[in-house]
Order: C-alpha cells, then sequence, then structure tokens
C-alpha cells in the first residue's frame, strides 16, 4: 500500500533525508540573514523634492530610484546609456504611477559629460533635494576614463567628487539636502596608494576596487567638514552583497561564473540591497548627522583608513587637482 512505501522510503533513506532538510534549513537561514535590514517607514514622502542618481537604470539605483519615485519625488535618473536609462524610466514609471521621473545623461568615466550634465542640471533644475552617489564599477581590467585614469577610481570616485562639487551650490540653495554615496564593505581592505593612485606601475583590479570604495568614505566625510552650517549632509554605506550587475567584470571566469550561479541565490537582492541607500536619503533621524557610514539602515565605523583625516584632506586636495576643480 502506498503508505507502508512511504514508510520503507523513510526508513531507507532516512540519513539522506535528514541532510536534505538541515541544509535545507540551513540555507533559509543564510538567506534570511543576507537579506538584511528593511526600511520599514513609508510615510516619509518626497512631494515637490528632487532626486539625482547616478546608474540608476539597473541593480540598487533603480530599485532606489522606485522606491523614492512611490514617496512622490521627482527622479532624475543620471545614465551613460540612453536606451538603457528610458526603458528603467518607463519600467519606473508603470511601476510608480509617478510620471515626473527624467532621464540624463551622465558618463562618469568623462569629466566633460560630468561637466555638461551639471551645467544642464544648474540650469534647469530649481532644487537638487538628494544626490545619490551610486554609479559604480567592479573589478573591470586594466582600463582608462577618457581623461587617462583607471577606470574604477575615475568612476567611482573622481566622476562623483566633480560631479558633487558641481551641484554644491544647487544643493545648498535647497537645503536641508543630502548627498549620499554608495561605498561597499570592500572599503575596509582599501588603501589610498597616493603615490600612484592610477595604479600605474602595479594594476590590482580587486585593490582598485577597494581604494575606490575607501575614497567614497573619506570623500563623504570630508565633504561633510567642508558643508558644516550650510544645512548640506552627507552619508556613506554599505548596501550589503546583493545580486546585481556588478559582478559583469568577474563572471568571465568559468569557476567564478559557477559559484555566482549558486551564491546569488543566498545574497541580497536589489530591492534589498536598496535599503540603507532609502534610509540614508529619506529617514528624518538622520537630518542631523552627517559625514558618517552606515549600514543595514544603522550607523557603523568604517575602516581605521577611512577614519583618517589626513587621509581625507590629502585625496580631496588631489582629486581636485586630478579633475582641475
Ligand atoms: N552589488 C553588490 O554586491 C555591491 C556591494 C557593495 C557595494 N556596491 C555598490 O553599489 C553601487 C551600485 O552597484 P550595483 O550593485 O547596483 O551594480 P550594477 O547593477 O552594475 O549597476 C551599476 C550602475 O552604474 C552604472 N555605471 C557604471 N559605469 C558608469 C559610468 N562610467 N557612467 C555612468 N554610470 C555608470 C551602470 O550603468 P550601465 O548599466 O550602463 O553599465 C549601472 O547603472 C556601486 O557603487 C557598487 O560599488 C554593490
Ligand atoms: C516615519 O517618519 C516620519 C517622519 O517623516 C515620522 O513622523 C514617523 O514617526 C516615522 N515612523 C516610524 C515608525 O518611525
Amino acid at each position: 500500500m502506498a503508505s507502508t512505501k512511504i514508510q520503507s522510503f523513510i526508513s531507507n533513506h532516512r540519513i539522506a533525508l535528514i541532510t536534505t532538510a538541515g541544509v535545507g534549513v540551513t540555507l533559509l537561514c543564510v538567506r534570511r540573514y543576507a537579506a538584511g535590514v528593511r526600511y520599514t517607514n513609508t510615510t516619509t514622502r518626497l512631494d515637490g523634492k528632487h532626486v539625482i542618481i547616478t546608474g540608476a537604470n539597473t541593480g540598487i539605483g533603480k530599485e532606489t530610484a522606485i522606491d523614492l519615485a512611490n514617496r512622490g519625488a521627482k527622479v532624475t535618473l543620471a545614465c551613460r546609456d540612453m536606451k538603457r536609462a528610458q526603458d528603467a524610466a518607463d519600467d519606473i514609471k508603470q511601476i510608480t504611477g509617478n510620471q515626473n521621473i527624467i532621464v540624463k545623461k551622465l558618463n562618469l568615466a568623462s569629466l566633460k559629460s560630468v561637466r555638461s550634465f551639471a551645467e544642464d542640471i544648474n540650469k534647469n533644475e530649481k532644487r537638487i533635494d538628494v544626490l545619490i552617489n551610486n554609479a559604480g564599477i567592479m573589478r573591470c581590467p586594466y582600463w582608462k576614463t577618457d581623461d587617462g585614469f583607471e577606470m574604477q577610481f575615475g568612476v567611482n570616485h573622481l566622476g562623483h567628487f566633480l560631479l558633487t562639487n558641481l551641484l554644491l551650490d544647487k544643493l545648498k540653495i535647497s537645503a536641508p539636502s543630502r548627498v549620499v554615496t554608495v561605498s561597499s564593505l570592500a572599503h575596509e581592505r582599501g588603501k589610498m596608494n597616493f603615490d600612484d593612485l592610477n595604479q600605474e606601475k602595479n594594476y590590482d583590479k580587486g585593490s582598485a576596487y577597494s581604494q575606490s570604495k575607501l575614497a567614497n568614505v573619506l570623500f563623504s566625510s570630508e565633504l561633510a567638514k567642508k558643508l558644516q552650517g550650510t544645512g548640506v549632509t552627507t552619508y556613506s554605506l554599505h548596501p550589503g552583497v546583493i545580486n546585481t550587475e556588478l559582478s559583469r567584470h568577474v563572471t568571465q571566469s568559468m569557476g567564478w561564473r559557477m559559484l555566482l550561479s549558486v551564491i546569488k541565490y543566498l545574497i541580497k537582492t536589489p530591492n534589498e540591497g536598496a535599503q540603507t541607500t532609502i534610509y540614508c536619503a529619506v529617514d528624518e533621524s538622520l537630518s542631523e548627522e552627517t559625514g558618517k557610514y552606515y549600514s543595514d539602515c544603522a550607523k557603523k565605523t568604517p575602516s581605521k583608513e577611512a577614519l583618517n583625516d589626513e587621509n581625507a584632506k590629502r585625496l580631496w586636495k588631489l582629486s581636485a587637482k586630478m579633475v582641475d576643480l
């Protein structure tokens, strides 16, 4: 009979069944843990406010845009690929019903593009309430930006450094306003190689990424000091480990691709990965905090290198020179 068959199956495969259940429960726990903390305050509205998000056509940038659009903000998607950006804007309008989603060209690997984007915004927009420096590139081959900077340092840090500086007057007249910079836990492995910021002598894609993410934290804290008393506050953050397109340059190798195809189900979804950015962009309790670093919707202490004031000052000075500010 069926039930005795099931009973004998169970007793014959007891160890396999227990193991499978154990692995299943473990994976569920890992998944739950990896999902991280949600930003649950959906009552904070952004009607009449203008938010700019770099790299908002995919990944956590797009998820952030959806959330802020749901809160009533006008959102400018600052992207390098206009087709991908327009598709994202159409999606966001459809999902949120908010038609106030603007697409503008910004290639952070070109200072010329950064300047013309900023010029356009400064001319045509009345205000910027939140600037979200989100775009990023990770572990690419030794590529250079249009201006000859190593790609990860150039896009992740220098492009955003110039962009933010060019938009500061607009941010100030919109105060209280915020600058949110998406860094990474990877900054903890980072060191500022001040003698060779572009890693021309010895390129290592991992350390170039870590250095660029350390630069994000140093930039945010130094910016906070420069903006003391203006009502413009700054935040840097680690969004979590997320299943996005960021690993596009890592997935080249077979081993990595196999590993990623498994772990992508265990790490954060883009929506989960956007939560700390959203928290830093909108949470009222943060309005008096500036220059700090966050993870999982809470303040966190960054690495020792990231807390070093000398590093921050030196990076600011060198960056200003590099982008000809
Ligand atoms: N995913 C993670 O696990 C993780 C962990 C820690 C930190 N982060 C940080 O989170 C941020 C967002 O990454 P994500 O995971 O959402 O990655 P993603 O899906 O790859 O999105 C990155 C975005 O940046 C844009 N971008 C890249 N180069 C650009 C350039 N030169 N000019 C303008 N835009 C450019 C991309 O545009 P295209 O689509 O046109 O390429 C894309 O919109 C990054 O700063 C990253 O360092 C991510
Ligand atoms: C959500 O934020 C609003 C301010 O925007 C605040 O009044 C309210 O108390 C917050 N709610 C929770 C549950 O924290």
